[in-house]
């Protein structure tokens, strides 16, 4: 097992590290300058029935849930088509309507989870053309899925998903990219997307050298009994993984909030006492995340703020807030980036509290149960 581990620890600690490299891998023969390029959606015309849907439904667990909303933005925006989030579990419970003339994008890392294996037989049960996209080549969700793009990310071991994570993201945007590419009207917006894609391995190379930051800022809040990540559009997902990368294997309380719904409860929580990280880097929602940092100081909140590089003084004029400044990116590719900080929060919070990085209490790398 340490052979395996190299020079790391922890396989999470390796798993974080190895982001440029899988990112690479997903990409690879994917990407070209002149669009997208998915094997998986090219035979039978799937492009052209995804595109003739009426809705796309993204389904999954965990993880991969929060993988498929952080792509959800640029998918609708792209594409023009609507985008449903379903929690697998959420969908079979309510026995949620599924039509004919839907897409379903089944999201996950092991193509095993249980409740993503219901939803998706219920899914073909009620017509819909079914998308698989996992890290598991010859799993059941590969196989029972019409089509798919695997993600290519290699083999995780971790319990906390973290590499699959980011390889997800990018095949979300690079399926959009291929559904979206009849567009005339995008096609400035999707040049600038791939030459994002080209560039993103060396800008994740790049963020990885927060690590020492990230464990000075773990060792500030060990002790803290909770932590709470807000973010808005493309970051809300980023807030909702960083949360549960804290809670699952730092076994910290930690919760992800939509900063546009601070004012609806959250705000209640803050005293100068619970540290609250806030996603501020640049995009659309830029000028409604400094107003959010506002709100939150003149209420004594304990802010860690993460913003563009250079930005340290936009958004925090006071210089009362912690600030981390990472690289900035083409808007829908900054969740990619934006999780790497708080991956390496979570996992030395993890070790300083001295718990198991690689099995967490109580949880399971694969849920094959109901
Ligand atoms: C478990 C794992 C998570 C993962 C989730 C979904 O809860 O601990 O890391 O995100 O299952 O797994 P999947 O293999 O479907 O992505």
């Amino acid at each position: 097992e340490q052979i395996k581990k190299g020079s790391y620890d922890h396989f999470m600690q390796k798993e974080i590290h190895e982001q440029p490299h899988s990112l690479t891998t997903t990409m690879r023969g994917r990407v070209k300058d002149s669009g997208v390029l998915l094997g998986g959606l090219k035979e039978k015309e799937y492009l052209k029935t995804i595109r003739r849907s009426r809705r796309l439904v993204f389904i999954g667990c965990g993880t991969s849930y929060n993988a498929a909303l952080a792509a959800r933005p640029f998918v609708e925006e792209l594409t023009g088509i609507p985008v449903t989030m379903e929690v697998a579990s959420d969908l079979l419970d309510r026995q949620g309507p599924i039509y004919r003339e839907d897409t379903a994008f089944f999201v996950s890392q092991s193509g095993e989870t249980a409740d993503t294996l219901l939803a998706l037989d219920y899914a073909l049960e009620n017509g819909a053309l079914c998308v698989g996209i996992t890290n598991t080549v010859g799993s059941t969700l590969s196989r029972r899925t019409h089509c798919g793009v695997h993600i290519n990310a290699g083999c995780e071991i971790g319990v906390a998903s973290t590499k699959a994570y980011t390889s997800q993201i990018v095949v979300m945007v690079m399926v959009a990219l291929a559904v979206g590419s009849d567009q005339i009207s995008t096609q400035v917006r999707r040049q600038a997307i791939i030459s994002g894609l080209s560039n993103l391995p060396s800008n994740v190379s790049e963020v990885l050298k927060l690590d020492t930051e990230m464990k000075e800022l773990a060792s500030s809040l060990i002790d803290s009994e909770s932590l709470l990540v807000f973010g808005r559009g493309y970051n809300y997902a980023t807030a909702l993984e960083g949360a549960l990368k804290v809670k699952e294997v730092a076994l910290m309380h930690s919760e992800g909030m939509l900063a546009g719904e601070m004012k609806h409860g959250p705000l209640a929580l803050v005293d100068e006492n619970l540290p609250i990280i806030v996603i501020a880097t640049r995009d659309a929602c830029f000028s409604k995340q400094q107003s959010v940092i506002q709100q939150l100081l003149s209420r004594k909140g304990r802010l860690i703020v993460m913003c563009s590089k250079g930005d340290a003084s936009a958004v925090c004029p006071s210089g009362s807030c912690r600030v981390i400044e990472v690289p900035e990116v083409a808007d829908c590719l900054q969740p990619v980036i934006n999780i790497i900080p708080l991956q390496l929060l979570a996992y030395h919070l993890t070790v300083l509290r001295g718990f198991d990085v690689d099995q967490p209490r109580n949880l399971a790398k694969s849920v094959t149960t109901q």
